[in-house]
């Protein structure tokens, strides 16, 4: 039921993970594969929604009928994101960005030494908390939280300090669940504490039951 629950609204979704280059043949990434923002881009588009999905480092083919952008690093996204964020009514950051990067990128490839090496890290900027500090009115945002420990204590900070509506808390220690897997297994967590706790479901069916809660909250910020 429900097929086009979102015909008319603009969702922006992140997949994927960032790549921070330390020279031209070497980077850090994490195990992200991006079929948890592909999951949520597909499902918005069978809902009616126009959907952009700006794509980090990814795995196997992209949804179709959606704007696809490339990009590599976490201020990379952050430009993109920031670009669509003023139109989008829903915005899902399902992808799992650096937190720190390199404080240099060399032009050419680092040499072996005698010594050992250091990289030194930079913090990166959150791109969640800052589409959260400048929010319009009516605007539905989703964070993910990946944890390995205390999910419910870290997703709720997560939730209140970066401004989202909603919160999708996986426990990427469980088997079948989080990074890289045909499936997931997520606790929704809103604002007032409610909880949605889902068992272990194709990301598709994640996908679904996670826009069905937001298209809820964007009607009834327009009822309000
Ligand atoms: O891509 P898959 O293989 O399908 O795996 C799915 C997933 C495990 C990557 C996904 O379900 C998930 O949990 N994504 C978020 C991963 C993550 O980076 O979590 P976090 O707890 O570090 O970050 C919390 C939130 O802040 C996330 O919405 C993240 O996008 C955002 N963030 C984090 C750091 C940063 N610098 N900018 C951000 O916007």
């Amino acid at each position: 039921g429900g097929a086009q629950l979102l015909a008319g609204r603009k969702v922006l979704i992140t997949a994927g993970g960032t790549v921070e280059r330390i020279d031209p043949v070497r980077f850090l990434t994490n195990d992200s594969s991006g079929r948890m923002g592909f999951a949520i881009a597909e499902t918005a588009r069978r809902m009616g929604a126009e959907v952009t999905l700006v794509a980090g480092r990814t795995e196997g083919p992209l949804p179709g009928g959606v704007n696809v952008i490339r990009v590599q690093s976490a201020q990379d996204m952050l430009e993109a994101v920031l670009a669509e964020a003023g139109s989008s009514d829903i915005i899902v950051k399902a992808a799992a960005v650096a937190d720190y990067r390199p404080a240099m990128k060399a032009d050419q490839k680092i040499k072996k030494s005698e010594h050992t090496m250091t990289l030194e890290l930079v913090k990166n900027p959150d791109i969640l908390q800052t589409l959260g500090s400048r929010k319009k009115d009516g605007q539905v945002l989703v964070g993910f939280a990946a944890e390995t420990e205390r999910l419910e204590e870290h997703a709720m900070d997560k939730l209140v300090r970066k401004n989202c509506d909603l919160l999708v808390a996986n426990d990427v220690s469980k088997p079948g669940s989080g990074f890289g897997t045909e499936t997931n297994e997520v606790r929704i967590f809103d604002r007032n504490g409610n909880v949605e706790a889902l068992p272990l479901l194709h990301k598709l069916e994640v996908a679904e039951r996670l826009l069905e809660l937001a298209a809820a909250r964007l009607r009834r910020s327009e009822a309000a």
